[in-house]
């Protein structure tokens, strides 16, 4: 196909860089392809007796690719350039203006990823802990550019287990006049209790993430899943 008749309308929906499961509440969750290379990466970070060194490394890697997929879902407009021999290329550009929104603690592992693939981007910030004991999400703090409302929103948390803190984070946005379309969750792991319940209640919001887990156990924790992700990758456990 010669490049001037290369399709360029970019899709807001699945690309090679996922695949896309449409749970039966609507939820569109995009998986990364399921590659011996993700699976070996995740055998060192899942592994008990991992190193934080290599916790940290490797977590960075899949979130890098994580991140990778979610770009890949927001909406491009054409846009050409003249190449140094004189001819256009039929280019793209990111249609919006962007925004990363990590829920402090663990979703800030995922900030540096980010900031590393769209230089200068803007950072918003919602600060929301699960009680130890009852697990139900409490919101302590939130800072946001001005005009978030008219940006993409990529929401970043490592983990979406009982869906509770991802769902507080959302009313937030919503609060602020966030659209469901325009919010895509950037997740390391998640569960079919994490996905329904964000599904239920924001069938709009995209889910990206490169494994669903079995269940959680009797302490909210996801299994085979990965242990407390901010303990281990900040090295406070
Ligand atoms: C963890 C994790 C998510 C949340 C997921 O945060 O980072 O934010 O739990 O669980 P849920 O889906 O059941 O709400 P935690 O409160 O442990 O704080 P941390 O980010 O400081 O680790
Ligand atoms: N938070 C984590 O860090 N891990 C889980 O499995 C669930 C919530
Ligand atoms: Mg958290």
């Amino acid at each position: 196909m010669s490049i001037a008749t290369q399709p360029r309308t970019a899709a807001a929906h699945p690309t090679a860089a996922t695949s896309t499961y449409h749970h039966h509440l609507g939820t569109s969750v995009h998986l990364l392809p399921q590659t011996d290379q993700l699976r070996a990466l995740h055998t060192v970070i899942r592994d008990r007796d991992a190193r934080r060194e290599d916790f940290v490394f490797y977590a960075g890697r899949i979130i890098r690719l994580l991140t990778e997929a979610a770009l890949n879902l927001l909406p491009f407009e054409p846009y050409d350039v003249t190449t140094p021999v004189g001819r256009t290329y039929q280019g793209l550009r990111f249609a919006e203006n962007l925004v990363g929104v990590p829920i402090v603690r663990a979703g800030e592992s995922m900030e540096a990823e980010l900031r590393a693939v769209v230089p200068g981007i803007r950072i918003g910030k919602i600060l929301i802990q699960r009680d130890k004991t009852t697990k139900q999400p409490r919101l302590y703090y939130t800072a946001f550019p001005e005009d978030i409302a008219t940006r993409q929103v990529l929401l970043l948390d490592p983990m979406l287990a009982t869906g509770g803190t991802a769902l507080a984070a959302i009313e937030v946005l919503r609060d602020l006049g966030v659209p469901e379309e325009h919010i895509v969750f950037v997740n390391f792991i998640t569960c079919p209790e994490g996905i329904a319940a964000v599904g239920e209640r924001y069938p709009g919001v995209r889910i990206v993430t490169s494994a669903i887990e079995e269940g959680l156990n009797e302490n909210a924790y996801m299994m085979p899943g990965i242990g407390d992700f901010g303990d281990r990758y900040f090295g406070t456990d």
